[in-house]
């Protein structure tokens, strides 16, 4: 069995506007490993929210397939599309998209809420905010708290049902840089101390150099992949 938490096998998107066909996809394959920390690069249409969007079980290939865990996902119900990524995937976006009405730990609490995982992730909410540094900000809202302290927040919901893959979207795009660096310190941290495994879309070199392995993207396929310093995943 291969160890890849997430396969695509040629895969391939396309959007239709009128006349013109996009092929926002163009037979991509990507494998990507437990532990593993994967930046996506490329110019603006390159395909990268696209790709993010269908690794994220969000919406499906035209052609080709996506594995998780080994388990196929093509044939699954919309349903069974909804629990898989409640139990298995984190999101986390460039502009956080917390709850304003809820203080941080019910913003953190809410997947699991939803999964009925109430009574285990009252202890991992509090052992995550431990370890994103936000135990002290778990009462108050959103508006209370620092740029920083709302993407911690986001990255803690991503994380409370222990998901498989954590995908982010430009997750520093709205943080000044030393706070950007905190953030990209602290998933480079879980990767390595808590086996997490992140595919995170960026256009800044600079965060890119935080994970194991940087994907360029160009007109819909892989342009080049490159291995940085951090990177310690045996191939
Ligand atoms: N829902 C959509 N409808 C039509 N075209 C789309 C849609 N989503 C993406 N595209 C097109 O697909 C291409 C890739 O888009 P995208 O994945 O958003 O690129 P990136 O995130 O790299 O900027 C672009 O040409 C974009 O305009
Ligand atoms: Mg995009």
């Amino acid at each position: 069995m291969s160890d890849a938490i997430i396969s695509a096998n040629h895969i391939s998107k396309r959007f239709v506007l009128g006349s013109e066909t996009i092929h926002a996809l163009n037979d991509l394959s990507l494998d990507i490993k437990r532990s593993e920390f994967v930046a996506v690069m490329g110019p603006s249409g390159s395909g990268k929210s696209t790709l993010l969007h269908l690794l994220g079980l969000l919406d499906t290939p035209d052609e080709g397939s996506i594995e998780l865990e080994g388990q196929a996902t093509q044939t699954l119900t919309d349903d069974e599309l909804t629990y898989l990524r409640r139990d298995k995937l984190g999101f986390i976006f460039q502009t956080f998209e917390l709850i304003p009405t809820l203080t941080a730990k019910e913003n953190i609490m809410l997947p699991a809420e939803v999964a009925g995982k109430r009574q285990e992730a009252e202890v991992r909410s509090r052992e995550i905010a431990e370890l994103l540094g936000i135990a002290e900000r778990l009462n108050h809202k959103p508006s209370e708290l620092s740029g920083g302290q709302r993407q911690r927040v986001a990255i803690a919901r991503a994380l409370i049902n222990d998901p498989a893959l954590i995908l982010a979207d430009e997750p520093t795009g709205n943080l000044d840089s030393s706070t950007g660096e905190e953030v990209l310190e602290l998933l480079r941290k879980g990767v390595i101390e808590q086996g997490w495994t992140v595919i995170m879309v960026t256009h800044d070199a600079k965060a890119a150099e935080y994970a194991d392995r940087i994907i360029r993207l160009k007109d819909g396929q892989i342009e080049s992949e490159t291995r940085t310093a951090m990177n310690t995943v045996n191939s």
